[in-house]
This record gives C-alpha cells, sequence and structure tokens, in this order.
C-alpha cells in the first residue's frame, strides 16, 4: 500500500479552500505531492509556472509541514504521474454535491485507467463558498480577495508585487 497522495488541481489561483484540504491531507498521508495540471477544459488565468510558485509560497507563508512537494505535470494523464512516483491514492476537495458530480465520473475513469483510487476530503465549511473562478472574477473587476486566498496570491492578483519577479 502506498502512503503518497496527490492532490491535483488548476490550482488558477491556489485559494484557502485548496490549502486547507492539502494540509489535511498532509496530517493523513506521509508525503503529499500538490500537482498543478492543465486542464483542456478551462481557460487559463495564470501560467502553470507562476501558479506553482504561488502554492509553494502560500505553503511557507502558512508554515506548512515537511511532506508537502509542489509539482506540476502536462505530459500525459493524471494516473500516469501518479505510477511514476508510486502515488496510489488521488485526493481532493468537495465543497458540496456539485463537486461530488463533477469529481465522480474521473474518480472512477482514474480507477479503471491504473487503479488508482480517489478520496474526497471535505474542506473547513469556512471555504465552502470559496472557488478559484470566483477569485478570477472579484479580482479581475477589482473587489478584494483578501477572505479566499494567501497573501501572496492577493499581492499578485492585486499587482502589489515587485514587478521584477518573473511570472
Ligand atoms: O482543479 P480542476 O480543474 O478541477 O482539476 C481537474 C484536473 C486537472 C485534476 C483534471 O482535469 C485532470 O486530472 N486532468 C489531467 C488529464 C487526465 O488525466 N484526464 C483523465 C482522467 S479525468
Amino acid at each position: 500500500m502506498s502512503n503518497i497522495a496527490v492532490v491535483p488541481g488548476s490550482f488558477d489561483p491556489v485559494t484557502l479552500g485548496h490549502l486547507d484540504v492539502i494540509q489535511r491531507t498532509a496530517n493523513v498521508f506521509d508525503e503529499v505531492h500538490v500537482l498543478v495540471v492543465h486542464n483542456p477544459d478551462k481557460n487559463a488565468m495564470i501560467p502553470i509556472a507562476r501558479r506553482l510558485e504561488l502554492i509553494e509560497q502560500a505553503l511557507l507563508e502558512t508554515g506548512a509541514p515537511r511532506n508537502i512537494v509542489v509539482r506540476s505535470w502536462s505530459v500525459g494523464l493524471l494516473v500516469d504521474y501518479c505510477t511514476d512516483v508510486g502515488a496510489g491514492v488521488i485526493v481532493k476537495g468537495v465543497r458540496g454535491a456539485k463537486d461530488v458530480d463533477y469529481e465522480t465520473p474521473m474518480a472512477i475513469v482514474n480507477r479503471n485507467l491504473a487503479r488508482i483510487e480517489t478520496m474526497f476530503m471535505m474542506p473547513n465549511p469556512q471555504h465552502a463558498h470559496v472557488s478559484s473562478s470566483l477569485v478570477r472574477q472579484v479580482a479581475s473587476l477589482g473587489g478584494d480577495v483578501s477572505p479566499y486566498v494567501p497573501e501572496v496570491v492577493r499581492e499578485f492578483l492585486q499587482g502589489d508585487t515587485d514587478p521584477n519577479i518573473s511570472v
């Protein structure tokens, strides 16, 4: 049995809800791989390399446990990454029935493809209404996203960041 879990997602951008699920997963598994994956069904706002940096910085900011690594994957199926690193479990955060409906077909396909199990993690209800798409919309219209995202993401979205830092 594997003690490595993969928490995949678009993370465009990472939210406090994502971080909550990542931290809870790190309490259960020996090793957690946060995997930034391109979702062809979504129009991405932030380049993948920058999303990865934002997650790493947010984890540092929140004093996350050391058993978390952050990676990206763009060359094949999610289950190929899981098999490569010896992970037997995918963990997805679900905020409610709508998320379960969205995640269930992917969970079944991933199990059929490579016997990788998916486990659903309930985030803190405080984050139940938070989504990356909502954050993108509020930020693009000039609203305050600080209740929903870590400070580094707020700075990035609201332009308080050093212009010399690469994106
Ligand atoms: O945060 P998202 O956008 O809901 O994450 C969805 C994601 C990226 C995890 C999903 O689209 C995915 O696993 N893509 C990788 C391609 C793949 O393996 N597809 C087949 C199984 S669903």
